[in-house]
């Protein structure tokens, strides 16, 4: 099969938006699949888009996919997303279901040339995770990992700020993500596939290795289980403390319990002063000027804040970032090697810890797997 002329075919199909009389920027046809918290986020802030065709959403849970159907006004809905793939009206794939599908799902959907947005992470295991980069590495079709802080304002004006050397050095940076959770079925079912340093961690060891400029070279950590109906061979807390590639050092914690109070820290420390970011949902004070991004600066014992439009999972901007993508051959943001790196990390850690509770990674292993 001459694969380059198919996938000419499938873009040629792609229609174009007349505005006037004039020809204006393409629309495409769009497939969400999996309509649970992450799949209607894609979906609430793209639906409306006039370069969007919403053609179909699917669940496994019928209820769950005529509800989406009718509430973001999609063309049709099914249980089963393999029809969708063989419609050449249908551009583009969200793939928003559980870890333990993403593999399959984007390898049928490159199969069947459709450009596509998956959710992280790539993989339960090194191996689909390989798989999986390999996969998109070899293909036509552009594919973007739902980095989603890479899409963020907030974090876009942090990593500037970081970037431009106002803080110097970066030697320390601290993060927590804990969850306190109320559904906690859904918890208990993402907990199956994924541990929240492999879930969440992804995002963050990413930040880490973006703002700094260098890789992950060590990493140790722990892992417990705080509740105790949890599934076989499963923690819901962990800590995972890295060290990268220029000596700075970072910690990233991250719970999913019933029992932990939520807390989210995000702090930079260079050697000229320090970042925090608190979200809109954590100021105490101003929160209708969006996200808080406090900056101290030693030298001129100098204390500085700037507001950010809170735009916590900017799903728009990734759709953007993908048609860029498809449209003027731009690299994904994250590329699928830096995805992969920072799911390396946590993979490393994480296998460690499953088979000790602790983990204790140096360089020359973590670059073997
Ligand atoms: N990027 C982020 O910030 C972020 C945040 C939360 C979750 N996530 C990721 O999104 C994914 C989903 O998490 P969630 O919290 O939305 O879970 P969820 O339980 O709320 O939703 C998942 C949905 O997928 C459906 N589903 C499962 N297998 C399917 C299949 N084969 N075909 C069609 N539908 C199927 C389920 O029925 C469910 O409705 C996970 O990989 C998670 O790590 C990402």
């Amino acid at each position: 099969m001459d694969l380059s002329c198919t996938l000419r075919t499938a873009l040629c199909r792609i229609k174009y938006f007349y505005k006037d009389g004039e020809k204006m920027r393409k629309e495409y046809g769009v497939v969400l699949v999996g309509c649970g918290h992450i799949g209607r986020q894609h979906i609430q802030d793209i639906y409306y888009k006039e370069q969007i065709h919403l053609i179909g959403v699917v669940d496994v849970d019928a209820e769950r996919a005529q509800e989406f159907c009718s509430m973001y006004n999609a063309d049709s809905w099914s249980v089963d997303y393999h029809d969708y793939l063989v419609r050449s009206d249908v551009n583009i794939v969200i793939v928003a279901t559980y870890v333990n599908t993403h593999l399959s799902i984007v390898k049928d959907c490159l199969f069947n040339k459709k450009h596509v947005i998956c959710e992280k992470p790539i993989g339960r295991t090194m191996q689909e995770g390989k798989e999986f980069a390999n996969l998109v590495k070899a293909s036509d079709c552009k594919v973007l990992v739902a980095h989603v802080l890479r899409h963020n304002r907030t974090y876009q004006k942090v990593a500037e700020v970081i970037q431009s050397g106002i803080i110097g050095n970066i030697t320390l940076i601290r993060m927590v993500q804990n969850h306190h959770c109320k559904d906690w079925d859904r918890y208990k079912k993402l907990l199956t596939d994924c541990s929240p340093i492999v879930d969440c961690g992804v995002h963050y060891i990413d930040v880490m290795q973006w703002f700094t400029g260098t890789p992950v070279t060590k990493v140790s950590g722990f892992g417990s289980m705080i509740d105790r109906d949890l599934p076989e061979g499963v923690y819901n807390y962990g800590m995972i403390n890295v060290q990268l590639q220029n000596g700075c050092i970072g910690y990233y914690e991250a719970g999913w319990s019933r029992n932990l109070a939520s807390s989210n820290l995000k702090e930079f420390i260079g050697v000229k002063g320090r970042i925090s970011i608190i979200l809109n949902a954590n100021r105490y004070k101003d929160i209708e000027e969006g996200d808080l991004i406090e900056l101290y600066l030693n030298e001129s014992n100098e204390y500085k804040t700037i507001n950010c439009k809170s735009e916590y999972k900017n799903m728009w901007g990734q759709m953007k970032k993908l048609i860029e993508m498809i449209e003027t051959n731009a690299p994904a943001v994250p590329t699928i090697d830096e995805v992969f790196s920072a799911f390396r990390v946590v993979m490393c850690a994480d296998s460690e810890i499953r088979k000790k509770g602790f983990a204790n990674i140096q360089e020359s292993e973590l670059l073997l797997k």
